[in-house]
């Protein structure tokens, strides 16, 4: 059996990411892996718990003991906890950067991206798939779109939260973020700005059809 295949899809927050590879795996009958939320479930249990956010070897320590884990439907859950609708929250938004920054922090995720991202040919979602994580998937995409067209796409996400407020916190998350976050030198971008979910997914479909 030959290993399996990963496709790979990072890029900004707001970009399309999460439906772009979700919709992805589901054309493809691939495993889809959002590891966005392994962070956001970690920064869950960890304000839950009272583990400090600055101490990157407590939550590195935090998120050995307690892997995520993805069901039915993409549900997270963290230390037994169903968390798949309290990590969209503002407070985690808010909080995962700092998290996420650790390199303690990083390494255990990785780990575990690595173990499950393997598990069957998979879409793996995340800011430092294509660089870190997988280096050798098969396909690596990199995904952007226009700053106002972002902002729309989290306000829709967002019912109730002012789309002044989400373009600033857009801004200040591009800025948490970009330490962690990494476009491949072989990775095709994709400008989903101007294009249907359809047609995005048909662009990436396409080129792990030139892949397999
Ligand atoms: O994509 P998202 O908004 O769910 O990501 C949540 C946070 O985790 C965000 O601060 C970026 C960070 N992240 C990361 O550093 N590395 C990844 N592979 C995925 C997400």
């Amino acid at each position: 059996m030959s290993a399996a295949m990963i496709v790979a899809i990072d890029g900004p927050a707001g970009a399309g990411k999460s439906s772009v590879a979700r919709a992805l795996a589901d054309r493809l009958g691939f495993h889809y892996l959002d590891t966005g939320a392994m962070y956001r479930a970690l920064t869950w249990l960890a304000l839950r718990d009272g583990v400090a956010l600055d101490d990157g070897p407590g939550l590195a320590a935090l998120a050995r003991q307690r892997p995520v884990e993805f069901g039915d439907q993409d549900a997270v859950s963290i230390a037994g906890v169903d968390v798949t609708r309290a990590i969209r929250a503002p407070e985690i938004d808010a909080a995962v950067p700092v998290v996420a920054r650790h390199a303690e922090v990083r390494d255990v995720m990785r780990e575990r991206q690595r173990l499950l991202g393997h598990a069957g040919d998979s879409v793996i979602e995340g800011r430092d798939i294509g660089v870190v994580v997988v280096p050798d998937a098969e396909v690596k995409v990199w995904l952007v779109a226009d700053p106002a067209v972002r902002v729309r796409r989290r306000h829709a996400e967002r019912a109730g939260i002012d789309e002044e407020a989400l373009a600033e916190d857009l801004l200040r998350r591009d800025e948490r973020d970009a330490a962690n976050t990494h476009r491949a030198d072989d990775a095709i971008e994709v400008d989903t700005t101007d294009l249907t979910l359809d047609e995005v997914v048909d662009r990436i479909a396409g080129l792990v059809g030139v892949r397999r």
